[in-house]
């Protein structure tokens, strides 16, 4: 079963966690896309979306659904999106599409993270995939000094500005065997304004696409 039709299969089974008539937090990256088009057809149901990222909202307002700030919004039920790595604890690396600080702050504003995944994004232990960082743009040789002490190896993104005007480094060759602590170091460090770990703030459910159908996880 090629990949593309188990994230496909991913964000259908994710309808299924979106309230009649609420505003549904949606997240960022090719899985996300899926379920964004999976949202179009139930459009009528909802009343809104708040996007994590610049790209989610423009294709929700390609469907005509309508897209609310956070502000407006409030707290929200749902939150619906994919990640880079995920354990069987729901903890989590994402970022790689670079929206990794306002998924974290949709994330933290809903009652129920509902992580919709392939099966190759579940790992035993978080770290193969470089853990991004996004950093305020003048600290960055500064940010990248201390994940080197910590035993990373930072490499700039080159050529990509994320949404609010910051830079990512890519951290390679970390093993992380507590994220809950390494995602408070990361964001004690000055300049760096949001790291990909999920961990204090993990996913409530998994919807795991595999070749056998959709595996619905809790922690
Ligand atoms: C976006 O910044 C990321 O956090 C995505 O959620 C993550 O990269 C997963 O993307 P895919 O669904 O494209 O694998």
């Amino acid at each position: 079963m090629a990949q593309d039709d188990l994230k496909r299969a991913v964000a259908k089974a994710a309808i299924a966690y979106v309230p009649d008539d609420c505003i549904v937090g949606v997240g960022t990256g090719s899985t996300a896309n899926f379920f964004i088009d999976e949202l179009a057809k139930i459009k009528h149901k909802v009343r809104g979306a708040v996007a994590s990222s610049e790209a989610s909202a423009k294709r929700l307002k390609g469907h005509g659904i309508e897209v609310l700030s956070l502000n407006e919004a409030g707290d929200l039920p749902v939150y619906v999106d994919g990640a880079d790595e995920i354990t069987r604890h729901m903890h989590m690396i994402k970022g790689g599409g670079g929206a990794l600080t306002r998924e974290k702050i949709v994330a933290a504003a809903s009652k129920k993270f509902i992580c919709v995944c392939d099966a190759s994004k579940l790992v035993d232990v978080l770290g193969k995939f470089p853990l991004p960082i996004e950093v305020i743009p003048m600290a960055r040789s500064y940010v990248a000094r201390q994940l080197v002490a910590l035993g990373g190896q930072p490499e700039l993104r080159e050529g990509f500005t994320t949404d609010n005007g910051n830079v990512i480094l890519d951290v390679h060759g970390l093993q992380i065997m507590n994220p809950v602590e390494l995602e408070s170091t990361l964001d004690h460090i000055a300049g760096v304004v949001t790291n990909g770990l999920f961990a204090r703030r993990a996913a409530d459910v998994l919807l795991l696409g595999t070749p056998e159908g959709v595996k619905t996880m809790t922690a």
